[in-house]
């Protein structure tokens, strides 16, 4: 079995290497970046930037404007103007930079009379030349404008290195499945058990070290040994959950190859990027279940649970507070601009109004749940209505402050990003009321400054996307996690009333979610998004964690298909490998100097690192060094 993880081990560590290799002959394939026609100065494109060349032969200056498809509700920007002709110069040439993520709108307006004159709906591709032909004529008075785009030269394929990507480590799994098959076969699993140092076995499954009890080193999970049954087992489909988000996290977090759908959204909707923090809270929130649970069936007292809950909130706030200061090296660290919320106080928080919630009305589940009675379908929630009375309560705030907390200068219950977006109105008013809480209680300084939508929406204001509001709606969704909890404790043993719950749960929460965005994107009454952490966002990633983890807890503690490998094992410490990753964000080898603008390159490196925090976090399972506070 342990040779199973070393080969996989050898996988992971030839993996960084082959990528490279796989990513630097794309990476040569750059185009040259000297633009000299716009004689002045060399245009330097940047990532996602194609060359647009707008020729204007034989007339009156116009004013070129652009808005993004993915911008909604947006003014026009302003990209350039291009003079007239005059009779040194038959026709003028601007070169300009456009953005090439997502199809852009043109409009080309007569400078002087404001007038619409034509417009371009393109999608451009990134590095390639362009050029868009302006034609104006005059016809008895009437002028006549054609417009005419080109392309000069192709852009290159910016996805294509995540095709390579997704081939290498979908041949690494399944290289690393059939080993697995192999070593399993009856001669070779003897011949392997002899090579082995037979203590070292021996340790391993005696271990009686760490809390990952159940799982052994080769994942199959067959030596619950001395553990009573009364004493639930460690779901491995729980860390590999849990593991799965995680590795997402790192991975966007370090940057995601700089693809936009790797990166949060800018204001509405869902990316990869947006799907993982969700999923860690709801994971959590199962955990606190059953943890709890075996600590109360253990003989300990609430109250000593309680501080326990209590230290270790603290303890994550202050590490969270840690993480999200970074300041090696570069002087002392300015306390009037210390950032106070992020990630892991999130985390904090909701795991102390979730626990102590159900610590204050928790009675230690019976050994042998017996069913009866006219609510036995529902026993799973109704044996817990104080708890769902006091989440719906906390809801109940979150939708008042959302909708109905005044804010100076901005409409009540404004849910927008604010800068360019509902057409300039609002420009300072990103976020509305969660925004305003933030920047009052907190203060300015103490909060993000670089949200998303800066960048699409360019709005100016800091904005908290971690802040005290959408804490709300964490817990929320942190309960519903706990739910999974219950009924995984409730119908221990029972697949078939785990899968079939775990199913309706996730179609109720996405009904729920199809009414709230009415299917949208944008209009609906809330829309879904990360930045508010909006009730919408919660029931549609409370509804895909449902269905994943059903799909996971079937493929792994039901049928004992997968091992969970290797999610599993930053599952089982993720505390370290997030804390790890933020604190050797900068530093060889999760970063080294790579071409700024090479999508390839990026990937490359974003994705050496995120293995390599499965293989530190796999290094150290087989070490049973688990980091718990
Ligand atoms: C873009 O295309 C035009 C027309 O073919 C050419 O003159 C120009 O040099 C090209 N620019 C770049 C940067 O390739
Ligand atoms: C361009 O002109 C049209 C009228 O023809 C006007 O409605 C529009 O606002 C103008 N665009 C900008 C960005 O000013
Ligand atoms: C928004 O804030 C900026 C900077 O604080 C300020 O200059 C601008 O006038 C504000 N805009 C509105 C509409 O309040």
């Amino acid at each position: 079995m342990a040779s199973g993880g070393s080969l996989s081990a050898l996988c992971l560590a030839l993996l960084g290497s082959a990528l490279l290799l796989a990513v630097r002959s794309i990476a040569s394939a750059v185009p040259g970046q000297d633009v000299d026609l716009s004689r002045e100065r060399p245009l330097e494109l940047k990532m996602d930037q194609a060359l647009l060349l707008i020729h204007n032969v034989g007339g009156e200056s116009f004013t070129v404007y652009w808005l993004s498809d993915h911008c909604y509700q947006c003014l026009y920007q302003r990209l350039v103007i291009v003079p007239g002709a005059v009779t040194s110069r038959p026709f003028n040439v601007a070169a300009v930079p456009v953005d090439s993520q997502h199809p852009v709108t043109l409009q080309l307006n007569d400078t002087a009379k404001n007038q619409e004159m034509c417009r371009v709906h393109y999608s451009f591709g990134e590095f390639g030349n362009y050029s868009l032909w302006v034609r104006q004529s005059l016809f008895g008075g009437v002028r006549a404008v054609s417009c005419e785009l080109i392309v000069n030269k192709s852009p290159v394929s910016s996805s294509l290195p995540i095709l390579l990507a997704v081939l290498f480590y979908g041949g690494v799994g399944i290289i690393w499945t059939l080993g697995y098959f192999v070593v399993r076969l009856g001669p070779v699993r003897n011949w392997i058990y002899k090579k082995m140092n037979p203590v070292e076995t021996d340790r391993l499954i005696n271990s009686e070290l760490g809390s990952p009890n159940r799982a052994d080193a080769g994942g199959q999970g067959a030596h619950p040994g001395a553990w009573s049954s009364s004493v639930p087992q460690r779901l491995r489909s729980l860390d590999t959950f849990r593991g799965l988000s995680l590795i997402i996290m790192v991975f966007v977090n370090y940057g995601g190859g700089k693809y936009w759908f790797f990166k949060h959204e800018s204001w509405n909707g869902l990316t990869l990027a947006d799907l993982v923090f969700p999923w860690f809270v709801f994971i959590m929130g199962t955990s606190i279940f059953l943890s709890l649970n075996s600590m109360l069936r253990k003989g300990c007292a609430k109250w000593r649970l309680l501080l326990k809950v209590l230290w270790r909130s603290f303890l994550l706030f202050l590490i969270g507070v840690f993480v999200i200061n970074p300041n090696y090296c570069l002087g002392p660290l300015s306390l009037s601009n210390l950032r106070i919320f992020g990630v892991l106080q999130r985390l904090s928080l909701t795991y102390l109004v979730v626990s102590v919630l159900e610590l204050l009305f928790i009675k230690a589940m019976p050994n042998n749940f017996t069913s009866g009675g006219a609510w036995a379908p529902l026993q799973d929630v109704v044996m817990y209505w104080p708890q769902w009375i006091l989440v719906i309560l906390l809801e109940t705030v979150w939708l008042c402050l959302t909708f109905l907390l005044p804010v100076p200068d901005c409409p009540l219950g404004y849910l927008g990003p604010g800068g360019i977006g509902d057409f300039g109105q609002y420009p300072n008013c990103t976020g509305g009321a969660a925004g305003y809480i933030d920047r009052t209680v907190l203060g300015e300084e103490h909060i993000y400054q670089h949200p998303s939508s800066n960048v699409i929406y360019q709005s100016t204001v800091a904005y908290d996307p971690e802040g005290l509001l959408g804490t709300i709606n964490a817990v929320v969704l942190a309960f519903l996690g706990l739910q999974a909890g219950k009924i995984l404790l409730f119908y221990k043993d029972q697949h078939n009333q785990i899968i079939r719950r775990f199913f309706i749960w996730g179609i109720i929460m996405g009904i729920i979610s199809a009414i709230l965005t009415k299917c949208s994107q944008n209009e609906g009454f809330i829309p879904i998004n990360k930045n508010l952490w909006s009730i919408s966002y919660v029931t549609t990633l409370c509804c895909f964690a449902f269905l994943l983890l059903l799909l996971i807890y079937y493929l792994v503690d039901v049928k004992k298909l997968w091992s969970g490998a290797p999610f599993v094992f930053p599952g089982m410490n993720s505390i370290l490998v997030y804390v790890g990753h933020e604190v050797f964000e900068n530093y060889f080898p999760f970063k080294w100097k790579i071409d700024n603008r090479s999508h390839g390159q990026h990937l490359a490196q974003n994705l050496v690192a995120t293995s390599l925090w499965v293989l530190i976090s796999y290094v150290l399972y087989k070490r049973r060094i688990f980091w718990k506070i």
